[in-house]
């Protein structure tokens, strides 16, 4: 029997490679979304390929057009606006988003982190749980809040360090758990 269930619409923003938004397109169908716009604030961005290749519109606003943190997140605020989504989605979206911002979508905006939270919030994560001697590493999806990497975790997917692992080989395998936990989480989040 085929269940019908309305999509939700989502803005993703990105950075760079875009690998996690790939995964969201593959899956956005089980997912239960639609993905509306992909903004990027870096023109060179794969991910923005990734979203023409897939039909979606994308946009570049471009941070270093703006001469301060508020006014090009007011921009950002302003184009997402536009669209009235259930969701914004980060995936590899590389700047801090101020207070304004993240006020103005109170409980719509999650972030993909490549750590198992509360551990090694910010950049280098992986470098950083080898030299902690850590046994696991992982990823964690959590809604965003004033505080960087700190608001509700909503799910978390681990492996193990291995003796031999660096940070790039790390890096790889906790990838391919984020493109699996992604798509989980916000499908999670939008059936609770
Ligand atoms: C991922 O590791 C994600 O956890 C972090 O940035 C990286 C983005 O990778 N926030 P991609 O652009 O999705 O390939």
């Amino acid at each position: 029997m085929t269940v019908n269930r309305s999509l939700s619409n989502v803005i993703v923003l990105i950075s760079g490679s875009g690998s996690n938004l790939q995964s969201l397109i593959d899956n956005a169908d089980d997912i239960g979304i639609k993905i509306e716009c992909v903004i990027s604030n870096k023109a060179d961005a794969f991910g923005l390929e990734r979203a023409k290749k897939a039909g979606i519109l994308t946009k570049f606003i471009s941070h270093t057009q703006y001469d301060s943190r508020e006014s090009f997140d007011n921009a950002l605020t302003q184009h997402i606006n536009t669209f009235n989504p259930k969701l914004i989605l980060l995936a590899g979206f590389m700047r801090i988003l101020s207070a304004d911002f993240i006020n103005a979508f109170t409980g719509k905006i999650i972030n993909i982190h490549p750590a198992l939270l509360p551990k090694f919030k910010g950049l280098n994560t992986h470098q950083r749980a080898i030299d902690a001697g850590e046994k696991y590493a992982g990823a964690t999806v959590h809604f965003v809040t004033n505080e960087l990497d700190s608001g509700a975790i909503i799910l978390q997917k681990s492996i193990t360090i291995k003796a031999t692992d660096d940070a790039e080989s790390l890096a790889k395998k906790v990838l391919e758990q984020e493109h699996i936990l992604y798509p989980e989480a916000i499908k999670k989040i939008l059936l609770s």
